[in-house]
C-alpha cells in the first residue's frame, strides 16, 4: 500500500516470476463486442486471480491487456497517457513490424494442463465477443536461455524493483497499476546461428555462453546486444523494462516471443530503435539470425480499474 493506503491492485501476471510454461492467446474484438467487453474483461481478470490463488502449487499467473488501437473503443471515457501504437522501425533489411491486436491474454504456470484450462475459460468467456487471430505456446528451455543457448533474463529488475519498473505510478492517478506491453514473436534462423564460432556468438550477444558473463565494457562491441540495449536516461539512469520472453516452437519453426512490460512504452521504443536503426551507425547483430515477424502494443490495466470501467 503506499501512502494514502489506496494502491489500485495489479494485474498478477506483469510482476511475476519466471515459470515452466506460458500460453498466449491473441484476439480481435468483434464489431459491437464493447458494449459487453469490459464486464467481460473484469470478469477474466478476477478469474485469473481467483485461479492464481487456488493453483498457487504451480504458481499460475496471468493478465488481459488492450491494444493500442482498441483503447479508445472499449474504454472511450479515459487513455493512458502515454498509449501509442507498436512502433514499427526498418533499415536495410531489418524490419520490426507492427500487427496491431485488439486483445492479449498472458497465462504462465509449471503445469501444461492448467494453463491449457485457462486458455479454456478464456475461449468460453470471450466466445461471440472476440475471434482468436494467434496462440503460442512458450517453455522454459534448460537454464532460462533463450533458443540460441545464451541465458535471458539475467539483468531484469529483482524483488520490489520489478514493480517500481513494471507499473505505473503517481505520474498518470487513473492508471497506477497498469503496464505498457510490447510483444514480439521473433523466428530464429537456427541453422544460421549454429553455423557461428563461439566467438562470433558471444560478440553478438555481449556476454559468454556457458557461464553468462558479461563482457568487460571496453571489450562489448557497439554491435552486441546488451551493447545496444542497455541504453541511459538524460539523468544518467537506466532505461529499465521488465523482460517476461520465452522460447517457443517447434521443429518448423521457433525462436522467442519476446515480451516488454515497463511505466512507460518509451524505453522499449528506444531500445528497439537501437537495435534496428542505430543513431551510431550501428545495428544488432542478433537481427542477423532473427527476425520479428509480429509486433504489438497493449495496455494491461489494474484489477480497479477494470472493475470501474465495467460498472
Ligand atoms: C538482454 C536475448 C530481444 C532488451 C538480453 C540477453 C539475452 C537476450 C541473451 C542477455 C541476458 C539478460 O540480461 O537477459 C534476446 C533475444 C531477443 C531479444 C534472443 C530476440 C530474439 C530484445 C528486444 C529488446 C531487448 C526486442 C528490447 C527492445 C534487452 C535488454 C537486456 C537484454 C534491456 C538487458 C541489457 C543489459 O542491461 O545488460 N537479451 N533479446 N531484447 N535484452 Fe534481449
Amino acid at each position: 500500500h503506499d501512502k494514502d493506503g489506496m494502491m489500485p491492485r495489479e494485474q498478477g501476471g506483469i510482476c511475476a516470476e519466471g515459470n515452466l510454461h506460458s500460453l498466449y492467446l491473441m484476439f480481435n474484438a468483434s464489431e459491437g463486442a464493447e458494449m459487453a467487453l469490459p464486464r467481460v474483461l473484469a470478469g477474466i481478470a478476477a478469474w485469473l486471480q481467483g485461479s492464481a490463488d487456488r493453483n498457487a502449487d504451480c504458481a499460475f499467473n496471468g493478465f488481459v491487456a488492450v491494444g493500442a488501437n482498441y483503447w479508445d473503443t472499449l474504454y472511450p471515457q479515459a487513455r493512458p497517457a502515454e498509449l501509442a501504437p507498436f512502433p514499427q522501425f526498418e533499415a536495410d533489411d531489418r524490419l520490426a513490424p507492427s500487427q496491431p491486436v485488439d486483445l492479449f491474454i498472458h497465462l504462465r504456470s509449471d503445469r501444461l494442463d492448467i494453463n491449457h484450462l485457462a486458455a479454456t475459460e478464456m475461449c468460453r468467456r470471450l466466445r461471440g465477443l472476440a475471434e482468436l487471430v494467434e496462440e503460442v505456446r512458450g517453455f522454459r528451455y534448460l537454464d532460462n536461455r533463450d533458443l540460441t543457448g545464451f541465458v535471458d533474463g539475467t539483468e531484469n529488475p529483482i524483488g520490489p524493483h520489478r514493480r517500481e519498473v513494471a507499473l505505473v505510478g503517481d505520474q498518470d492517478p487513473q492508471f497506477r497499476g497498469g503496464s505498457y506491453i510490447h510483444t514480439q514473436r521473433y523466428v530464429h534462423n537456427m541453422q544460421r546461428w549454429e553455423q557461428q564460432s563461439l566467438k562470433t556468438q558471444e560478440d553478438t550477444v555481449g556476454r559468454t555462453k556457458l557461464e553468462n558473463m558479461e563482457y568487460p565494457g571496453e571489450a562489448k562491441p557497439l554491435t552486441a546486444h546488451i551493447k545496444r540495449t542497455n541504453l541511459k536516461n538524460e539523468d544518467g539512469s537506466s532505461m529499465e523494462i521488465l523482460r517476461q520472453s520465452m522460447p517457443y516452437g517447434n521443429m518448423q519453426e521457433q525462436g522467442l516471443f519476446f515480451i516488454s512490460c515497463c511505466h512507460t512504452p518509451r524505453y522499449f521504443s528506444e531500445q528497439l530503435r537501437s537495435m534496428v536503426v542505430g543513431h551510431d551507425g550501428h545495428f544488432d547483430h542478433l537481427l542477423k539470425y532473427t527476425q520479428a515477424v509480429t509486433g504489438a502494443a497493449y495496455f494491461a490495466p489494474s484489477i480497479d480499474f477494470m472493475e470501474q470501467a465495467a460498472l
